[in-house]
């Protein structure tokens, strides 16, 4: 008889206890261990008389039949899994509740329906009435989708078993399926695991790739997709600002393509739309003009995006002066902000300090360093930067701008969208070949930059800083003021 074991196991990483505790210790996350059965899927008296079968060992070199992808039909969605789908792939695309996962599933396996592919999607959260009304939302009702709202992992494998096999299966979401062979409540994570494992262990046999959908919860109650994403090939999310219109699909790892991808898409009325040109759309509503903003010419994967950077540095009443920041890196804020405040004698710290990145982006670039300084400067000193530069470029410990990669694809995707001049490292200046179409403003230390932005917001009538003749303007001098 198969003893069941019962331990306490976190929702969020899906440790194991024995007993229940109010942290767990393997992720620090609190009140997330719950009791579940994790007997496994095997009765424990199989499991010990089975026998080892034996099984052919490979070697390296040998042929394995290439995997071939399928196009989604989306050019968004094949760049950030590195050229479509892959044969016997299982792909986890997490996100918040309502960011448009179900949108883009309906619209990508659709897409594929009419390309004449067999491709299933089943519902577990939504009635197949849900999901044939989104359809028609989106004007797809006509695409030969096979559509179904079930839960029972076996009887979803059973089903698909039969006939020809899927090229693409969707699963919405993972958290709502479940398996017999484990006693525990659907969406806790054994049975997440469980399921997920029977799913993928369907898609190596038969060679279907499938999506599994995992909704990401901050309060631990549903179990988080995370225990999921080593089991996968790829994990994507899919990310966005609810009151934005744009949607970013990211891709988190990936077993068969690049894992710095993005996709860009702008949710309508319609679902959502492609953005082929992200920089244009991360511009489309720039505050020229204003104080504090800078555009950054930055790299995702391969393709150049510029966005803007908007700063807003304000005298502070309170003992700790707050630092927020919305898509970028906070450690990242904090280092700009001592090296301007250790070697260009900028006093931030009497000052709320908040940087935003425009457009709902997220920006993991050491790059943005220059943008960001020279916004948070603009900010403090009431000056206007100019319109038609960008900038780019790392900032060391020590003040120095130093080099970031790909100079050359940021400074022609910066022409092209109608930019004048550029502010880059000095060290970089070299790489871009000449004709990069922009006057180039290099700097080799953040002082110069500070000076300059210094320089503008004196001259346009401000009384105090000759900044001309010192580096550093008086009214940053340390030990002033
Ligand atoms: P949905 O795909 O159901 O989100 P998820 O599966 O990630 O929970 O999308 C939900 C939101 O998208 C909903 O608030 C409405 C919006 N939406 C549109 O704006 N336009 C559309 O055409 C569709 C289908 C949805
Ligand atoms: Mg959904």
């Amino acid at each position: 008889m198969a003893k069941s074991t019962l331990s306490f196991v976190c929702q969020n990483c899906g440790a194991a206890y024995n007993r229940w505790q109010g942290k767990c210790e393997s992720c620090g996350e609190w009140n997330t261990l719950a009791e579940e059965d994790t007997s496994g899927s095997v009765p424990v008296s199989i499991r010990s008389k089975r026998k080892g079968r034996t099984f052919a060992l490979e070697s390296l070199s040998g042929k394995s039949p290439d995997a071939p992808r399928l196009s989604s039909g989306m050019s968004e969605l094949d760049r950030v899994t590195g050229g479509g789908f892959v044969r016997g792939s299982v792909l986890l695309v997490g996100g918040d509740p309502g960011i448009g996962k179900s949108t883009l599933l309906t619209q990508a396996t659709s897409l594929l329906a009419r390309a004449g592919h067999r491709v299933v999607y089943i519902s577990g959260e939504e009635a197949v009435a849900q999901v044939r009304l989104r359809a028609e939302r989106l004007g797809l009702s006509d695409a030969p989708v096979q559509l179904a709202a079930e839960t029972s992992v076996e009887d979803i494998v059973s089903t698909l078993s039969e006939g020809a096999v899927p090229r693409l299966i969707v699963i919405d979401s993972i958290q709502t399926m479940w398996t017999d062979t484990v006693e525990s409540a659907p969406g806790t994570v054994t049975q997440v695991r469980a399921s997920a494992q029977a799913l993928i262990r369907f898609a190596k046999k038969t060679g279907a790739a499938i999506i599994l959908v995992g909704h990401v919860t901050k309060d631990g109650q549903i179990a988080g997709p995370r225990v999921v994403e080593h089991m996968v090939d790829a994990v994507m999310s899919f990310e966005g600002e609810g009151s934005q219109q744009f949607r970013i699909l990211r891709a988190v790892k990936n077993r068969f393509g690049p894992t710095d991808e993005i996709g860009v898409f702008e949710m309508t009325g319609l679902g959502l739309r492609e953005v082929t040109n992200p920089s244009e759309l991360f511009l489309s509503e720039r505050d020229l003009g204003t104080p504090g903003t800078a555009v950054f010419a930055g790299i995702e994967g391969t393709r150049p995006v510029l966005v803007e950077l908007q700063a807003l540095v304000a005298p502070t009443s309170l003992g700790t002066p707050r630092r927020a920041v919305v898509g970028w890196d906070p450690s990242r804020l904090s280092m700009v902000l001592a090296v301007l405040e250790a070697h260009c004698g900028v006093k931030l710290s009497g000052h709320d300090v908040y940087l935003n990145v425009a457009g709902g982006l997220r920006i993991h670039e050491p790059a943005a360093d220059l943008a960001a300084a020279a916004a948070l400067v603009s900010s403090l000193v009431n000056a206007q930067l100019p319109t038609d530069a960008v900038y780019f470029g790392e900032i060391s410990l020590s003040g120095v701008v130093r080099p970031v990669a790909q100079t050359p694809a940021r400074l022609k995707e910066a022409a092209k969208l109608g930019f004048q001049r550029a502010v880059l490292p000095e060290s970089a200046r070299g790489e871009t070949g000449g004709d990069a179409g922009l006057s180039l403003n290099a700097v080799n230390s953040l002082t110069t930059l500070v000076a300059e932005i210094a320089a503008r917001g004196s001259r346009r009538g401000e009384s105090n800083a000759p900044a001309e003749k010192n580096a550093t303007p008086a009214r940053f001098r340390r030990g002033e003021g």
